[in-house]
């Protein structure tokens, strides 16, 4: 029996960490014994439905037979610059500085190689972390350095830099005068900055800031990217639709890979991302749901004796009965309610739970019910 040369071969899914949702299933199934079912908030994924406005933007693109182009039309560039100068005073984009891409977490993912960077290669990723940032450090060979502050780091010069607030999973945001410095910083070393801003429209105290925000950029973008999602404030998670904005040489570049691997966004999702980027409203009603579901979550979770950690923006309560995250894991799957271990996020999560905002009044509700009985 001949063996196919892949048997022997390394494989890349090697290097990566284990798929950390495979860990949780007791805990899944001890929630779905509740006789009130399962109030699952272990994922951000959103609940309610595409707002009627995106979904007839969807429908009005779908005549058309041809290729999409990696570039995105204009109209989708366009209202990229619009939207993020409205909502997040952004300046200095036009059409050459943003780039569309197929969801965030593949560009988040695969970005890190596309632009040369690979073995001997240090990729700064925050200490408590969405885990594709590491993902994509390993991909491309690099290696991953966890660091909430370049004080850590000392004298070595990263090849790239992923910044994100309000984080994922802490909901922690970073000031002006926090970000302006790391700008500086990476400036001096020649690090390229990937901001990931997809909570940017999901505050709930106080402000959060675009890297691209003249106050933090000094209106300079060289060296910054910032990486937006429509998947959380516009509910497009199923639309695979995202985009790149910031420094036209690095986005040129990624333009160049992405176009020869034929990484396009497809022209009807094009169509229903002007949609949403031209309308406000939507995410407004949006971000509105959440407040009241985060309210009614906040106060359930603070009486049932939690702490909650940072948590003033983003689509999470980042909570703690200071004790080991499974262990408030299996509590909560007692009452039917799943989250997630912080230990998904970094060693520094361990004490933690994420505690998702994204599920119905309904099921919102049951959790506050069960908490506090
Ligand atoms: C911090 C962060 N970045 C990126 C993503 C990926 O979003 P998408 O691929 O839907 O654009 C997520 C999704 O949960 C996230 O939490």
């Amino acid at each position: 029996m001949s063996t196919s040369g892949f048997a022997t071969r390394r494989r890349v899914s090697s290097v990566l960490p284990d798929f950390p949702w495979d860990t949780i299933g007791a805990a899944r199934a001890r929630a779905a014994e509740h006789a009130g079912g399962i109030v699952d908030l272990s994922v951000g994924t959103p609940v309610d439905p595409v707002d009627p406005v995106i979904r007839a933007a969807l429908a009005a693109s779908a005549e058309f037979p041809g290729y999409p182009t990696t570039i995105g039309t204009p109209q989708l560039r366009a209202a990229a610059v619009g939207a993020l100068e409205r909502r997040f005073g952004t300046t200095g984009l036009d059409e050459s500085s943003i780039l569309p891409v197929i969801g965030t977490k593949e560009v988040i993912a695969g970005m890190v190689s596309m632009l040369g960077i690979g073995a001997g290669d240090v990729v700064v990723i925050p200490e408590v972390a969405y885990p594709t940032y590491e993902v994509g450090a390993l991909l491309a060979g690099a290696t991953a350095v966890r660091a909430d502050s370049t004080v850590q780091l000392g004298p070595t010069a990263p090849a790239l830099l992923f910044l994100n607030s309000p984080s994922n999973p802490t909901g922690k945001v970073l000031g002006i005068d926090h970000l302006r410095k790391v700008v500086e910083w990476a400036r001096e070393r020649g690090t390229i900055v990937v901001s990931d801003e997809c909570y940017l429209g999901l505050t709930w105290e106080g402000e959060a800031y675009s890297i691209l925000d003249p106050r933090v950029s000094g209106g300079d973008h060289r060296g910054l990217i910032a990486v937006h999602s429509l998947s959380k404030v516009s509910n497009l998670a199923s639309y695979r639709a995202g985009f790149l904005a910031g420094d036209r040489e690095l986005i040129g570049e990624l333009l160049a890979v992405r176009k020869h691997a034929g990484m396009m966004v497809p022209f009807p999702i094009q169509g229903a991302m002007v949609a949403a980027l031209d309308d406000d409203e939507h995410a407004r009603v949006q971000h509105e749901r959440y407040r009241a579901r985060r309210e009614v979550l906040r106060t359930a979770v603070t009486s049932a004796g939690f702490r909650v950690d940072h948590s003033e923006a983003g689509l999470y309560l980042w909570a703690t009965r200071d004790e080991d995250s499974r262990t408030t894991l299996d509590w909560l799957a007692d009452r039917g309610i799943l989250a997630a271990p912080g230990d998904f996020y970094g060693p520094a999560g361990a004490q933690h739970v994420r505690i998702a905002l994204t599920a119905t009044d309904e099921r919102v509700a049951a959790a506050a019910e069960r908490l506090n009985r």
